[in-house]
């Protein structure tokens, strides 16, 4: 049985202060009620804030990004060493707002896949396609490539350190939200090319969560489908009830 995951990715948001206070309302609105496993991703600067106060919790932090270099000089980085460090074992690789402003390639996230297995990270790869892309049905060969080109040389005894997150870029802080039917069609989709590459086990056994804007009215239509393993939350996250509500929608 594959894990039933919701993460929110608190993007650039929440200063120190902000962050405490969403962490409260967060332990506070999770309770234990949730079937999934819940994560937050604060920025670089709250992450240790958060691990200390999480700890008592069932709540994983991740990071929303790591260098693919151990350590040395490189302005501005952070390695998965340093994660490791401060407790943060999980980390977000390929989110469509680092490929499209910060230029990060397959090859760059094959680098960055790497090290973050070396260092046995728990790695939620982000991957989605282009309005331009689905308007001219070429979603699935972006896809698959993204996923190709990225991950799939990973060996199997890695996918147990792997969660995939389908983030259509057009659904992403839109409003405009995939439709349950699509969002299945595409993971399935997912499950199916992950089988042809490895085994169905591993693409049986693989959590594959929908991201982009999912919001607490629409989560439990769309983790209902037999696909959706969960999701990866921007918006909505920075909100404790939002996100408890989101959680529970499992
Ligand atoms: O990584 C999750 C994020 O890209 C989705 O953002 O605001 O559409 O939920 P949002």
């Amino acid at each position: 049985m594959r894990k039933k995951i919701v993460a929110g990715n608190w993007k650039m948001n929440k200063n120190l202060a902000g962050t405490k206070t969403l962490l409260s309302e967060l332990k506070t609105e999770l309770g234990q009620s949730s079937n999934a496993e819940i994560i937050v991703a604060p920025t670089f600067t709250n992450l240790y804030g958060a691990v200390e106060a999480l700890k008592s919790s069932d709540v994983t932090v991740a990071a929303q990004n790591m260098h693919q270099a151990t350590n040395g000089a490189y302005t501005g980085e952070i390695s998965a060493d340093m994660l490791k460090d401060i407790g943060v074992e999980t980390v977000i690789l390929g989110h469509s707002e680092r490929r499209a402003y910060f230029g990060e390639t397959d090859a760059l996230l094959v680098e960055k896949v790497n090290t973050a297995l070396e260092n046995n990270m728990t790695i939620i790869f982000c991957f989605g396609e282009e309005l331009e892309d689905r308007k001219s049905d070429h979603h699935f060969s972006v896809v698959e490539n993204q996923l190709k080109n990225g991950l799939f040389h990973i060996a199997e005894t890695n996918w147990k350190n792997v969660v995939l997150a389908y983030e259509p870029v057009w659904a992403i802080g839109t409003g405009e939200t995939a439709s349950p039917e699509q969002a299945q069609e595409m993971h399935a989709f997912i499950r199916s090319a992950i089988a042809k590459a490895y085994n169905q086990d591993i693409a049986d056994a693989v959590s594959i969560l929908y991201g982009g804007s999912v919001k607490p009215a629409n989560a439990e239509e769309i983790f209902a489908k037999p696909d959706v393993d969960g999701g990866l939350i921007g918006g909505a996250s920075l909100d404790a009830k939002s996100f408890a509500a989101i959680a529970n929608a499992i």
